[in-house]
């Protein structure tokens, strides 16, 4: 018979340890918040070796006294839940664990003074044994030293990175508990150098206070270019700032999602992020944002995961709602403002020409010359008043007049009081998804009979994937059906898409199905399709445009939203400000 027995406290606390210390991130993280918790409004972090050999966190919150030390390494000790309220967790610690956890693997000694006593008492667990209280000398507030993390799990020991991941990680951790707390003071250093100055600058201000903290630790660029959320729906509130899909980046790791205050990597919140985002980004960009949800507590429960780093919504659909809608209006408001970095790197690369920036007289130069083409199908007929607009008139039109096509690529305009560089391709591509959105909106695209059906090959997979979709595709305007083993036929494409690249397209929209994955309808979908189709149906960099239809493009672009930037994030357009020209040529 195998024998059941009930563990000793140390093999208990270990094992807890497994889940709650993973690394020394997440032991910073547990000895911030508790700093945090404890109500200081200063918390200087000290690592060395990455956080392996050292962590030192201090603060000047409400301390422990004696009795108050000898608990709090207990398991199960906590001064959290004062209630026995498990659903108004109003504390970012409640599972009275994580100092027993610390304590059972590396060598933990806690220094504590409350206002008031006149004296500081020392703790310290050794590998989960516990010593005796000292006296000792500290201020008011409390010291956690963490020293050889591990050095009692050596299994865990091994899946150490280097120290500069570590270190990196634990920064990372005290970053995203700073952003939530801006009226907390911070500061991360190891034996060299301060590495994280976060000063405690109230202000009276919320909005302003976190945007104040928010720019220290993601840079001047994230406040240039980040608008302001504030949304609310059913009690529960959004707020906080999200970048313009330009400033965009290679991973979600600039994503900093809050709920109540708490740190949290979620599933429903980062999809809902990137929900919101689809229209403007490739799949494979990621916009930065800082977004803080707050919401009644028993809309949510926080007791889902050991280190607290995920909760569960009660109502989901509500949660990704807000966010979704919150989120695409902000950047439906912003219209067409692509984002500063952008010009500011063209400033930059103007500056560092050299002989300084070519003059104008070559962009005249290159002025095109009558159209050798007339058929941009795709754009409507310009009408008579599109021509470009008197000098006088520029006021008027905030992507001005069209005065030269360079490279066959980019538009050079004129506006009242600078010039405008459009990237034709990535403009024209942002007009034809908006619009191809309206006219499924306004139920169905128009579609055109080709003359000669064009045969696509694929492989058989995919070529039964795209049949098998068939009904749904003809609703996009394009009508094909399955042509022998591993061929589809097409029949009929969007009018909207001009003259393009049918076997192309067909192949694009093929990898998308299977990317999405079976279990969904094209239709929810739309929008990422219409994104290939648009891309499709673009005008190409490289084909002449006439002034006419230049002037037709920047018009349109004026009129549509989100025009600033194509459906992959990069601008359609940059503007340089006359002051800017100025101060190329020294004027200023
Ligand atoms: N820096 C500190 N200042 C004052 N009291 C503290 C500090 N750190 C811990 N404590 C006290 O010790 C108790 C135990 O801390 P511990 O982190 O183990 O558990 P917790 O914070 O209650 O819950 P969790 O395990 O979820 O973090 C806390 O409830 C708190 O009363
Ligand atoms: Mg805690």
């Amino acid at each position: 018979m195998a024998v059941i027995r009930l563990l000793p406290t140390v093999l208990i606390n270990r094992i807890a340890a497994g889940e709650v210390v993973e690394r020394p991130a997440s032991a910073v993280k547990e000895l911030v918040e508790n700093a945090i918790d404890a109500g200081a409004s200063r918390i200087d972090v000290t690592l060395r070796d990455g956080g392996q050999s050292l962590i030192v966190v201090s603060d000047n919150g409400c301390g422990m006294d004696r009795a108050q030390l000898m608990l709090a390494v207990e398991r199960h000790c906590t001064s959290k839940l004062p209630d026995d309220d498990l659903v108004r967790i109003a504390t970012l610690g409640f599972r009275g664990e994580a100092l027993p956890s610390i304590g059972a693997v590396a060598r933990l000694t806690l220094t504590s003074r409350p206002p008031g006593a006149d004296q500081a008492w020392s703790l310290s667990i050794d590998g989960g044994i516990k010593g005796e209280p000292m006296p000792a000398s500290h201020p008011t507030g409390t010291r956690v030293e963490v020293r050889d993390l591990f050095y009692a799990t050596p299994a865990r020991l091994k899946f150490m990175k280097t120290p500069r991941t570590e270190r990196d990680q634990a920064i990372d951790a005290v970053k995203r508990l700073a952003m939530a707390h801006a009226a907390v003071g911070f500061s991360i250093s190891d034996d060299e150098r301060v590495m994280l100055r976060l000063s405690a600058a109230p202000l009276s201000d919320p909005t302003e206070e976190r945007l104040a903290r928010l720019t220290a630790i993601l840079g001047r660029d994230f406040a240039d270019n980040a608008l302001p959320i504030e949304a609310e729906r059913g009690g529960l509130r959004l707020s906080g700032f999200a970048g313009l899909p330009t400033l965009n980046r290679a991973t979600q790791r600039e994503q900093y999602l809050f709920v109540n205050n708490r740190p949290v990597r979620d599933k429903l919140l980062t999809g809902a992020v990137r929900g919101a985002y689809q229209d403007f980004l490739a799949g494979d960009r990621h916009p930065v944002v800082a977004l803080f949800l707050d919401l009644p507590a028993d809309e949510l429960d926080v007791n889902v995961h050991p280190a607290k780093a995920e909760v569960r919504f009660r109502d989901p659909g509500l949660v990704r709602g807000l966010i979704v809608s919150a989120l695409k209006h902000a950047l439906a408001a912003a219209g067409h403002r692509a984002s500063t970095s952008v010009s500011a790197a063209t400033l930059g690369a103007f500056r560092a020409a050299s002989p300084p920036a070519y003059g104008f007289a070559e962009a005249a130069a290159a002025f095109a010359p009558f159209p050798r083409t007339l058929d941009l199908v795709t754009l409507p007929a310009a009408p008579a008043h599109v021509s470009a607009p008197t000098d006088a008139g520029l006021d008027d039109f905030p992507l001005g007049a069209a005065r030269a096509q360079l490279h066959g690529t980019y538009i050079v305009a004129e506006t009242a009081d600078g010039i405008v560089i459009v990237d034709q391709h990535a403009a024209h591509e942002r007009l034809v998804y908006e619009r191809m959105k309206q006219a499924l909106a306004d139920g169905g695209v128009k579609r055109q009979m080709l003359l000669l059906p064009e045969i696509v090959e694929l492989d058989e997979g995919l070529a039964q994937l795209l049949a098998d979709r068939a009904p749904e595709l003809a609703e996009l305007g394009l009508v094909l059906e399955k042509f022998g083993t591993g061929c589809v036929v097409v029949r009929e494409f969007p009018v909207l898409l001009g003259e393009t690249d049918i076997i192309g397209l067909v192949r694009d929209l093929a990898d998308e199905i299977v990317e999405l994955g079976a279990a969904f309808s094209l239709k929810e979908r739309l929008e990422s399709l219409c994104g290939t189709l648009a891309c499709h149906g673009s005008v190409r960099a490289g084909r002449r445009l006439n002034p006419t239809e230049m002037n037709a493009l920047l018009r349109q672009m004026e009129a549509t939203p989100h025009s600033g930037q194509c459906n992959h994030g990069r601008p359609t357009y940059v503007e340089l400000k006359r002051s800017d020209i100025e101060r190329l040529f020294g004027r200023r």
